[in-house]
């Protein structure tokens, strides 16, 4: 078995699902509600905080989504108790962290990209951490040069063993100024967690703003951390010697509610996104009302549908918040194969991002992607160097294919394709797709998709 089928197997076990495969008949609008629940990626960072207290936390609104199992079974390698207290309530205990056996750890590998935020948590209570080969989506090199850097810069030694990356703080970790070439999220990520139990204080330059970090940072804050939002994507962060637990609700899934108002587009639907709220999607419904959809903002959800008429083309360029987030794009993606004219989508944030317009392309679609990025008049910023560019032409009717799904995101975009195409299409490796939407095939239910599930 390749390894992204068996990432994908895992992934659909860890939340029950018993087929990789799902056979869907196009062509029927989505109708109906769902809800969406806590972000994957702000949960399964305030997961990792819950190890750097010395009491319990609790977790509301967590999703129930394969990579929250992942980093379960990270937490509990190293001791720390994780209960359901509730429905999508997790209480974890760190009363008793300890060494993990790495082979537990490493068969956690090749499926998420958390393990590495464990660093600087683990360093504090263990003062040392051992991470196995990354994994997370293939959509890009991904590499972890700025976490590395990052630690260095509080004093971990890092080196490189036959297992993976081995780091140690012989002499404790103490907080640095640091600048990150990029603001990238995970490395934001890795040094708060990191800067909160330092000695002293931490500087950092270019952070990552997202709400996920936001809602990060309050969590901290509830766990006695004194940490300062500067303007200029500036965090000053005071460290404490103790943390102690929190309680906090998860913030909505962002990119799950957009992913679903992309779908409703693109099926001509109609879907109420419950817990979905409009603060945090602000420039994604610009977007969306400028293709043609439409939005009634409530206050338990955002309810999205096609109000009948013609797409229209757009240009965007993902970027970082408060810009156009890159795990948007996909899904709209097939939206725009049915826009009237030219859509020009810039990625600007990975650098192999548009894989799946492949299984697009032979479905009907017209797009060309130009890897190495394409100039524009209508450009908001300069060109930079991780930048491609996806020309969309439409309006395309797409028809029914066999898919295999490449990655969490573009997995979801293939499931749209597939529920707007004429005729039949089977799509594989759907577990990938676990790792980041909960309960998607009984959501898919819920609004009258046409399709076989056996599991
Ligand atoms: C997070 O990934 C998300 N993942 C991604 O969501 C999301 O697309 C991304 O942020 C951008 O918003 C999680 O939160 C688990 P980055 P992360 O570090 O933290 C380069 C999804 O589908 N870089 O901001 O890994 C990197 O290669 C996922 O939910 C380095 O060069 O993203 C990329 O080009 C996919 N060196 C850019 O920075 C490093 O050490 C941004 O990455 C780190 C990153």
């Amino acid at each position: 078995m390749n390894s992204l089928i068996q990432d994908a197997h895992k992934a659909g076990e860890r939340v029950g699902l018993k087929s990789d495969k799902i056979v869907i008949n196009g062509g029927k609008p989505l109708r109906g509600r769902i809800e969406v629940r806590g972000a994957k990626n702000l949960a399964t960072k305030a997961m990792v905080a819950a190890l750097l207290a010395e009491s319990p936390s609790v977790l509301k609104d967590v999703p129930d989504i394969s990579d929250v199992g992942v980093v379960t079974g990270m937490l509990e390698a190293y001791g720390v108790s994780v209960t359901k207290t509730a429905e999508g309530e997790l209480t974890f205990d760190p009363s008793n962290v300890e060494r993990a056996h790495f082979a537990k750890i490493d068969a956690l590998a090749g499926s998420s990209r958390i393990p590495i935020l464990f660093c600087g948590p683990l360093l504090h209570r263990l003062g040392e951490a051992l991470i196995p080969d990354l994994g997370g989506c293939r959509i890009g090199d991904r590499p972890i040069d700025f976490h590395m850097d990052a630690l260095r810069a509080f004093g971990a030694v890092v080196d490189k063993s036959y297992e993976g990356i081995r780091l140690t703080a012989p002499n404790g970790l103490t907080g640095a100024e640091i600048e990150l070439p990029y603001p990238s999220v995970g490395a934001t990520e890795q040094v708060l967690l990191t800067a909160v139990r330092a000695k002293g204080v931490t500087e950092l330059k270019n952070a990552a703003i997202e709400p996920e970090i936001m809602d990060l940072i309050a969590i901290l804050q509830k766990m006695g951390a004194i940490i300062n939002v500067e303007p200029n994507r500036v965090i000053f962060i005071e460290g404490v010697e103790k943390l102690e637990g929190y309680n906090h609700r998860a913030l909505f899934d962002r990119n799950e509610a957009a992913s679903w108002a992309s779908a409703a587009l693109a099926t001509e639907g109609d879907i109420f996104v419950g817990g979905a709220k409009q603060a945090e999607l602000m420039n994604f419904l610009n977007i969306f009302r400028k293709v043609g959809g439409a939005f009634d903002i409530h206050e338990d959800g955002i309810r999205f549908y096609h109000p009948g008429g013609d797409l229209k083309p757009v240009v965007v360029e993902t970027d970082v918040h408060p810009g156009f987030m890159t795990d948007w794009q996909q899904p709209l993606i097939v939206a725009l194969t049915k826009a009237q004219g030219i859509s020009v989508v810039h990625e600007t944030v990975y650098e192999n991002r548009f894989g799946f317009t492949d299984a697009l392309i032979e479905m009907g679609a017209d797009i060309v992607v130009h890897k190495d990025g394409l100039e524009s008049v209508t450009r908001r910023v300069p060109r930079r160097p991780l930048e491609q560019a996806a020309v969309i032409t439409g309006p395309t009717k797409l028809h029914g294919a066999d898919i295999r799904v490449p990655d969490l995101r573009g997995g979801f975009s293939h499931l749209i394709a597939a529920l707007t195409a004429e005729g039949q299409s089977t799509i594989s490796n759907v577990g990938i797709i676990s790792r980041g939407y909960e309960h998607f095939i009984d959501k898919l239910r819920a609004l009258g998709a046409d399709f076989v599930y056996e599991g």
